[in-house]
């Protein structure tokens, strides 16, 4: 028996494949990482192998008449590599379909159980962030590592499906789309001899010849291809130096960021309603042990709200008539949320969690709190902005249909005291053929915790980026 699915003549399997009862009766090969060892009183042991293509573990039974049973096996732990060739067959105990009657086990690598840091023992997730190098060999990160590659994928069959271009847009850039403020600076000046003119920096001097910066947004250049070749996205990373130690943020995070021409608001209202409910089906569909384990350990209960998401149409709420909402909830909210206050976590969680109790979409913003670029209703103090929110994380999608209309964005620019020189190229995509177009960011990290219910969104990124941390 060889070939790993897709490995030219690799002569092992995996361990997803060896648990299956296909494979009773033939003479296997795997390759991984102990995970437990027992011995039984008949003689022999239990080693239970993990090699991350599943949940569960390979059962491997090694008998003591094995060559190398006392002075080996006998003593492996967990984390240590191993090769196994044996035979298949229906597992004796419950719990697992197969297991591996072992004729030869060979130890690449021990784990010395006075250093090895997991051991049996449960460790907290804060401890297991400590150990970044070693945590995806844990049940929880293992889990998370396969749900966070099934939604990567399902992103791309969606967006492709429904005719959408997957672009790069740049890493560094000289823009805040946000004009938030949070960006990193990124220079090649010496810090500690900085060339000055008129006692401020000389950033002419610096490598891109001006202020530059790790982007928070792909959007502005996703908005350049959109009215070219109509509906592009991208999904990669984005970095905001926001300064906030909380649950629910990264200074290095994944987005995902559609822009489609001639989608108006409810168009992209609707695209995002329909991208979360896709992921979530596939999700439901294709990781049914990995979600099982969030299910048991992490939220109970999780699966079946996921569901329930996607079988109901999301609710709309207007800002406004978020806000006569707060005001009559008879709550006691930390933060003020009088009209035309930035809606915070507190107020978010009120609204999707006890008021619809699932996701809500919130549209049509004061524009004093919103970036220039988003299209200013007729009513003159509101932008066709939408936010999506959910039960436990908040908001997971922040877009808006963009402001097409030269003369609105010039004033709007000028309202905000942001210099139209910067952005002379987007400005000329609407002197050229300007059109109506919307897009959205969804936050890829947001989207993990919610559908794994992990209470710190750090534990959902391999190697979390966080004020005072960048190990690993
Ligand atoms: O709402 P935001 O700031 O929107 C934009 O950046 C737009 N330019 C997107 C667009 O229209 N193309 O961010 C979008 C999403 C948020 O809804 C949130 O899910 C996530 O990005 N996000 C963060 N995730 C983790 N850590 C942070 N610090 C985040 N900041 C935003
Ligand atoms: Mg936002």
């Amino acid at each position: 028996m060889s070939g790993q699915d897709g490995i030219v003549d690799a002569p092992w399997i995996s361990a997803a494949q060896a648990r299956n009862a296909e494979h009773i009766g033939r003479e296997i090969e795997v390759r991984g990482w102990v995970r437990t060892r027992r011995d039984s009183k008949g003689g022999f042991s239990f080693v239970e192998l993990n090699d991350g293509s599943c949940f569960g573990n390979l059962q491997i039974i090694a008998e003591s008449s094995l060559p190398n049973y006392q002075a080996d096996i006998h003593n492996l732990s967990a984390g240590s590599s191993i090769v196994a060739r044996g035979i298949v067959q229906a597992s004796q105990g419950g719990g697992q379909a197969t297991e591996l009657l072992a004729k030869q086990i060979r130890v690449l690598g021990i784990a010395d159980p006075q250093d090895y840091p997991l051991q049996k023992k449960r460790h907290t997730l804060e401890k297991l962030r400590e150990w970044a190098h070693l945590r995806p060999r844990t049940n929880t990160f293992g889990a998370l590592t396969r749900v966070r590659n099934r939604l990567s994928q399902s992103v791309h069959q969606f967006f492709q499906e429904q005719g959408f271009y997957y672009i790069n847009t740049p890493i560094i850039t000289a823009s805040d789309c946000e004009g938030a403020g949070q960006m990193f600076r990124v220079t090649t000046l010496p810090l500690d001899h900085l060339p000055l003119e008129k006692g401020k920096v000389d950033f002419s001097k610096d490598f891109f010849g001006k202020s530059s910066y790790l982007t928070v947004s792909g959007q502005l250049e996703a908005e350049i291809y959109a009215t070219a070749l109509g509906r592009v996205y991208t999904f990669g990373p984005t970095f905001r130096a926001e300064n906030s130690n909380t649950s629910r943020h990264l200074a290095e995070f994944w987005m995902i960021e559609p822009e489609a021409a001639f989608f108006d608001l409810q168009d992209n209202m609707l695209l995002a309603e329909k991208f979360i409910k896709r992921l979530l089906r596939d999700l439901l569909d294709s990781c049914g042990e990995d979600m099982a384990f969030f299910e048991e350990r992490i939220q109970p209960g999780v699966i079946a709200s996921l569901r329930q998401v996607m079988e109901k149409p999301f609710e709309h709420l207007t800002y406004s008539d978020a806000i006569e909402i707060l005001n009559s909830s008879g709550e006691k909210f930390e933060y003020p949320h009088a009209w035309g206050c930035d809606l915070q976590a507190e107020h978010e969680r009120y609204l999707t969690e006890k008021h619809v109790r699932g996701p809500l979409v919130l549209y049509n913003y004061p524009k004093s709190i919103k970036p220039f670029y988003m299209r200013c209703n007729d009513d003159g103090r509101t932008v066709a902005a939408m936010d999506v929110l959910v039960p436990n994380v908040g908001e997971i999608i922040g877009g808006s249909q963009r402001e097409e209309r030269l003369d609105v964005l010039l004033s709007r620019l000028n309202e905000m005291q942001l210099q139209a020189e910067d952005y002379w190229w987007y400005i000329e995509l609407r002197k050229f053929g300007t059109v109506p177009h919307s897009g959205f960011g969804l936050g890829f990290e947001r989207v993990v915790q919610w559908v794994t219910g992990l209470g710190n969104i750090r534990d959902c990124i391999p190697f979390p980026r966080t004020p005072g941390s960048a190990e690993f």
